[in-house]
């Protein structure tokens, strides 16, 4: 008798994954940058670590956000760019107190090394430019910078520099957190500023480049600030164009719980608050409806993992990276793929060293985290066709929810269903039947893979245990009705192809 039951409705669809739900974010902030993906501040001619890269490279990155976080109101473009044995050595505003080395901000990483790292790994750069301390000058001449292809000082600036093609950045956010180390402004200062910066940028693109901007503004996770930024925004007379393409939300969660310290109810308590993503991409949704619809404005979560207290200003925000936090990364984009007709792009934070990064290095060596492992799984829906899923299965109370101890998505391209199943019960085996409701094939043929079997859910990844946390076959019974049953292990992540 199987304990949990997933239906997946394969002919009620969502919506189209963007593939830019996989997105990531990296920041100058500790080892994230330095240390983590440049090998050093020296004048070299390229510092890039080839061992990280060639992790990135394997997972396919669509997108990736740089230069922040806090970090993005406090920087200005032009002095990261010519000869690096020229450029300004600056303080780190927010992030000084990190590790040793990287106290201040050398520039030796710029914006024509960023984006070669983005071409090197076929990955669309999104540019924030600086709102909190910079004005719209700044912000339009890095559009041209990068995008201008004509005569100008900066478009030939960027050939001097090496880059004679435009490079056609589509993604620009106006700003980071500007409730809060972005400026600390209200709604409606938010969208005061937003305006002024967007009628520049956006002119930009009407006017001079053969190539279409995506601007993005920075949210909240309340309702009412949104609400009142959008208002703000949606009062000005901007005829039938609205310069806003995507407005963001960031949420982390897990500050409450140790790593080293915790016990199976801090795990409930850690997965439900991951699970509060749902919430919030909903509450963001619906200030979009009251001006627009998410069709206009998409949503877009450009900062999101688990924050543990073990990632301090000090530590350079790293903390130890686990099963719990992989299997958390599973139920959020779970719940990204169920909410595939508003989520246009997610950025996990961060993506080397830092947060829930995938990717951790030292001196000598980069390797892939548990979290990693779970978006190489998840990789297949990429494209793919949303549909909803129900699932019934035990809930476990935690402080003031219920956790649904077996969690789901799935979605559908080419007659094959990919479905990705989470086992969020730390304690307990599951039994999960598994079955395609509506378009059915007669026959199934069903494969899948199984992550952290064979690991309890507080293991740390490290450089010598690393490739234990690979994906392994998953057995499965299938019948010739659709219908497929697994056994999943606590604390695991599973992913079943059905044709
Ligand atoms: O990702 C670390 C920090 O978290 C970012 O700089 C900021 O945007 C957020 O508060």
């Amino acid at each position: 008798m199987a304990e949990a039951r997933i239906a997946v409705h394969t002919e009620a669809t969502i919506d189209q994954i963007a593939p830019e739900v996989h997105g990531h974010f990296s920041e100058h902030l500790g080892r994230c940058i330095y240390g983590g993906i440049w090998h050093s501040d020296s004048a070299e001619e390229s510092g890039l670590r080839d061992d990280t890269v060639s992790l990135l490279e394997d997972l396919d990155l669509p997108v990736l956000r740089w230069p922040g976080g806090c970090f993005a109101d406090d920087y200005h473009w032009k002095d990261g760019v010519g000869p690096r044995d020229e450029r300004p050595r600056r303080r780190n505003l927010f992030w000084a107190q990190g590790p040793e080395e990287t106290p201040e901000e050398s520039n030796a990483f710029g914006t024509d090394e960023f984006l070669a790292l983005c071409e090197r790994l076929d990955t669309e750069p999104y540019l924030a430019a600086n709102v909190g301390s910079g004005d719209p000058q700044e912000a339009t001449d890095w559009v041209e910078y990068c995008n201008y292809g004509g005569d100008t000082e900066l478009a030939d600036r960027r050939r001097q520099n090496g880059h004679e093609e435009p490079y056609g950045v589509t993604y620009w956010g106006l700003g980071n957190e500007n409730w809060g180390c972005g400026g600390r402004m209200t709604p409606e200062q938010y969208a005061r500023e937003y305006r002024r910066f967007a009628t520049y940028v956006g002119t930009t693109d009407a006017l001079l480049l053969d190539h279409d901007l995506e601007l993005i503004a920075c949210g909240y996770e309340g309702h009412e600030w949104n609400r009142r930024f959008l208002e703000e925004v949606a009062g000005a007379p901007w005829g039938k164009s609205f310069p806003l393409d995507h407005l963001t939300l960031h949420h982390y969660y897990g500050r409450t719980m140790s790593v080293s310290e915790a016990d199976e109810d801090d795990y409930d308590e850690f997965l439900a608050e991951a699970l509060e993503m749902e919430r919030h991409i909903e509450r963001i949704a619906a200030a979009i409806d009251a001006v627009a619809t998410t069709r206009d404005i998409g949503v877009i979560v450009d900062e999101w993992g688990a924050w543990h207290p073990e990632a301090t200003a000090e530590s350079g925000l790293e903390q130890p990276g686990t099963v719990l936090d992989g299997l958390s990364a599973a139920a959020v984009l779970d719940v990204f793929n169920d909410h595939s007709d508003v989520v246009t792009m997610t950025n996990i934070a961060q993506t080397v060293n830092v947060l829930q990064c995938l990717v951790e290095t030292d001196e000598n060596d980069a390797w892939a985290r548990p979290t990693y492992r779970v978006f190489d799984l998840y990789a297949p829906h990429k494209s793919n066709e949303a549909v909803r899923t129900s699932v019934a299965a035990p809930t476990r109370e935690v402080a003031d929810d219920d956790l649904t101890l077996v969690g789901a998505s799935a979605s559908i391209a080419d007659e094959e269903t990919y479905v990705t199943v989470t086992n969020l019960d730390c304690l307990e085996e599951h039994t999960v039947e598994i079955s395609l409701e509506g378009d059915c094939p007669s026959e199934t043929e069903a494969n899948g893979e199984i992550l952290f079997a064979d690991q309890a859910p507080d293991l740390v990844a490290t450089a010598d245990n690393a490739d234990e946390f690979v994906a392994t076959e998953l057995a499965i019974s299938a019948d010739t009705d659709g219908t497929c049953t697994v056994e999943l292990p606590p604390a695991t992540v599973a992913a079943i192809s059905i044709r």
